[in-house]
């Protein structure tokens, strides 16, 4: 199996702060990753990493084969599917739901080619429509709700097919049947063996979908625990990573936690 990411010593550095701290990291095809800390523990700056938007300060940081620095980054992007909260901010007030979707095979946001091949849109309505939100497709993307903004994200993402799908809180600020329903699908799609490797970044032990096979817990830029979700997410390490110690509850594949009664 080849590596989807291999960091090694990855340092990020910005205005004499450490915000990325020696990460070594592996995650190979096939694999569900969860990144969890507290706020301001990287897993942005991580996730910025793995997408081939930022280089490491120090370190090296391959991905899909590539290594960050030796490689077209132009060329890189197109093959990870990355939704996040800055990425969503920069899509114009009045894009059209299929076309936030169909233009991520350009790897742009905004229409600025006036054709587009039917099989793309056709591709971008299949996944609009596998994701719930088919019939907002002709709506402007900012018309819709926090959670079938999510779900339109998420399928910009896959629409060039990646070979790495990350997702930066995609369940932040959703009502709980919202959120619900999108951990449903996460855990849909990572059942799929066809879905790329993904990561899933989330400050929340609710918001791990069923099935995600390993998570890495960072905490002041720097990995507590990384590996088979089981071994990563439990009490010690969990304890650790928030500062708190926390009582962890595993029940039909789904994590909770509260902070241990003194
Ligand atoms: N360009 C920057 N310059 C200085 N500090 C930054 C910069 N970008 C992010 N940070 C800081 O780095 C830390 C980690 O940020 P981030 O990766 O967004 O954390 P997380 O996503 O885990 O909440 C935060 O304290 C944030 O304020
Ligand atoms: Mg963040």
């Amino acid at each position: 199996m080849s590596d989807v990411l291999e960091l090694s010593g990855v340092s990020i550095v910005r205005g004499g702060k450490t915000l990325l701290d020696g990460v070594d990291w592996q995650v190979a095809e096939g694999e569900r990753w969860v990144v969890m800390g507290p706020n301001g523990a990287g897993k942005t700056t991580l996730l910025q990493i793995a997408g081939a938007r930022i280089h490491p300060t120090q370190g090296v940081a391959g991905i899909l084969d590539e290594v960050m620095g030796a490689v077209d980054v132009f060329e890189l992007r197109p093959r990870i599917g990355l939704a996040s909260a800055s990425l969503a901010s920069q899509i114009p007030e009045h894009e059209t739901v299929l076309n936030v979707v169909v233009t991520a095979s350009y790897g742009v946001t905004g229409r600025w080619r006036e054709q587009y091949e039917r099989l793309d849109e056709r591709r971008a309505f299949r996944l609009l429509d596998a994701w719930g939100v088919a019939t907002f497709m002709n709506r402007p993307f900012a018309s819709l709700s926090e959670g079938e903004r999510k779900r339109v994200q998420i399928a910009r993402a896959l629409m060039a097919d990646p070979e790495l799908l990350l997702l930066d809180e995609p369940a932040a600020g959703l009502d709980l049947a919202g959120r619900e329903d999108l951990i449903a699908r996460l855990s849909e799609l990572a059942a799929d063996e066809e879905s790329p490797a993904i990561v899933l970044v989330t400050h929340h032990l609710e918001e791990v979908p069923p099935g995600f096979t390993h998570a890495m817990l960072l905490k002041d830029g720097a990995v507590v625990a990384a590996g088979p979700i089981g071994e990563v997410l439990v009490e010690e390490h969990l304890s650790a990573a928030f500062d708190t110690p926390l009582e962890v509850t595993l029940r039909d594949g789904r994590y909770s936690a509260v902070a241990r009664a003194q």
